[in-house]
């Protein structure tokens, strides 16, 4: 069993143990269910876009990169998929099954998307706007720049 490292406070030192994994409050009543995603209390940043992912072709996986500052939350409003998070050191698979599970993907965490169902809707919330050069795609460039 790894020990767990953490490198708060230093973003080219991320931390798959620092990326929270919160089940939401589902506000229920007769007539179904309701989840609130409110910015700066269910996400630690305040929100500046908003995307999702669906239609999702069998087989497919999506991401296969990291951002350099971008901070986002994840949430598979409908049907599920998987959600593989790498610090460079060690990976995590979250099964996002649930609408109310949501998972964060800070600053220099490589993340894999896989196993989509049909149906599957994941949404992302993050705190910048889209920006090609945050990103980083290579993934021996990614190892290198966050276990240097
Ligand atoms: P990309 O982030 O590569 O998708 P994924 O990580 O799910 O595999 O984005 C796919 C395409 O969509 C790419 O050409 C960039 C574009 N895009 C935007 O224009 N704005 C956005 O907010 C996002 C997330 C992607």
């Amino acid at each position: 069993m790894p020990i767990p490292i953490h490198w708060r406070d230093d973003p080219m030192r991320a931390s798959i143990e620092d990326q929270k994994i919160v089940v939401l409050p589902i506000l229920g009543d007769a007539r179904g269910s309701l989840c609130v995603i409110e910015g700066e209390r269910d996400t630690p940043f305040p929100i500046a876009r908003v995307y999702y992912i669906f239609g999702t072709e069998a087989g497919v996986a999506r991401g296969f990169h990291a951002h350099r500052t971008l901070r986002q939350v994840a949430v598979c409003v409908r049907g599920s998929c998987s959600m593989m998070l790498d610090d460079g050191r060690v990976q995590r698979t979250i099964a996002m099954d649930r609408p109310d599970l949501t998972v964060e993907i800070g600053p220099m965490i490589w993340h894999e998307m896989s196993d989509f169902s049909d149906d599957a809707v994941l949404m992302v919330l993050a705190d910048q706007p889209y920006e090609e050069t945050d990103y980083i795609r290579d993934r021996a460039r990614f190892v290198e720049a966050a276990t240097a």
